[in-house]
């Protein structure tokens, strides 16, 4: 069943993130923080992880934050408003776990992960908890939902690696100043990799700061999104396998090996790489017709 999407709009002045909303109804009725959905814009295309960014169960939708990386991610943010994907698969992982806690929770979100922090945001402080939420992006135009984080904060601090916006820095700067002065139940972090591994390294107890239990979501490369074909495996760090797709995508951060998981990030490179060239190609070839045709 082919899924309409309804809007896409641009976000901040990068031209590669996309905000897009889909009618799908019964995946809108059963989504919560944490989940994701596999898609495929069409029948060559292959399958792709997008987090549930937000959920409107009343009007039968869901909204997805898009970063374009490479070809599937380009092919959808090639797509228009009225256009239709071909599937869209969902909702999958776990949905987080909500309580409320004696302390504030640190939400912290780098580049399209910020998209994905918001849903968490927000039902942890629909159910009573206090939300300090550091926002990083390498410059202010590549900020994104930053009035929507705030609208489920009761605190946000912006750092830019440029300065343009905010402290001057990374997340990591203003979340060391936090657990050191004040008592933090939860850490939460959605990123890049690297930046999860940074913001865990200083939630471990190390450097003389105090230990908060941190959860990262792993954006692993994923295939089938049900724990069958093993992409998505991760290392901890006691020598066990997880399964991304299964056991999370949010996961305790302190058992993660990191520098594996940033190894087994890269394999697929030369391909990604190909791929992307032979759709540049292709788009290039029917722009060409099109106005030969005209
Ligand atoms: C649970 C989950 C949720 C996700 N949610 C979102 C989301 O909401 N928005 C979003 O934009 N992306 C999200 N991602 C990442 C997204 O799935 C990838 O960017 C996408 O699959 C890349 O496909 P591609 O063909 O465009 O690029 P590819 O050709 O596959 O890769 C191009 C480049 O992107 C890198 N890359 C590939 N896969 C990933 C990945 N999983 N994470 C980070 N970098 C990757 C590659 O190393 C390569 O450098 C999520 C991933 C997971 C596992
Ligand atoms: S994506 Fe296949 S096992 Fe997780």
């Amino acid at each position: 069943m082919p899924y309409e999407i309804l809007e896409k709009i641009e976000l901040g002045n990068s031209r590669t993130i996309f905000e897009m909303v889909l009618k799908t109804p019964l995946i809108a009725k059963k989504s919560y923080a944490g989940n994701f959905v596999l898609i495929r814009v069409n029948e060559t295309g292959e399958r792709i992880p997008l987090t549930v960014a937000d959920y409107d169960r009343e009007n039968g939708t869901i909204t997805l934050v898009i970063q374009v990386v490479g070809k599937s991610t380009k092919l959808l943010c090639n797509q228009r408003v009225g256009d239709k994907i071909l599937d869209v698969v969902g909702p999958l992982g776990n949905r987080i776990h909500i309580e409320k806690y004696e302390h504030p929770i640190a939400i912290i979100g780098g580049g399209v992960g910020i998209a994905a922090c918001y849903p968490q945001a927000k039902e942890l402080k629909e159910a009573g908890n206090k939300i300090i939420t550091i926002l990083g992006a390498r410059s202010k135009g590549l900020l994104i939902w930053r009035d929507k984080m705030d609208s489920v904060s009761d605190e946000l601090i912006i750092t830019t690696n440029d300065g343009s916006e905010g402290i001057k820095g990374v997340v990591t700067d203003p979340l060391k100043e936090i657990i050191k002065k004040k008592k933090i139940s939860l850490v939460i972090t959605i990123g890049p990799l690297i930046m999860m591994k940074y913001v865990v390294l200083t939630t471990n107890g190390s450097g003389g700061l105090p230990k908060v239990k941190t959860f990262v979501s792993l954006n692993t490369i994923m295939i089938d999104g049900t724990g069958m074909c093993g992409s998505c495996r991760f290392s901890t760090l006691d020598g066990g396998v997880q399964f991304a797709c299964v056991d999370g995508p949010d996961v305790d951060g302190h058992i993660v090996d990191f520098d594996n998981l940033l190894k087994r990030a890269n394999r697929f490179l030369e391909q990604e790489k190909h791929s992307l060239e032979w759709y540049d190609e292709k788009c290039r070839a029917l722009e060409k017709y099109n106005k030969e045709v005209d």
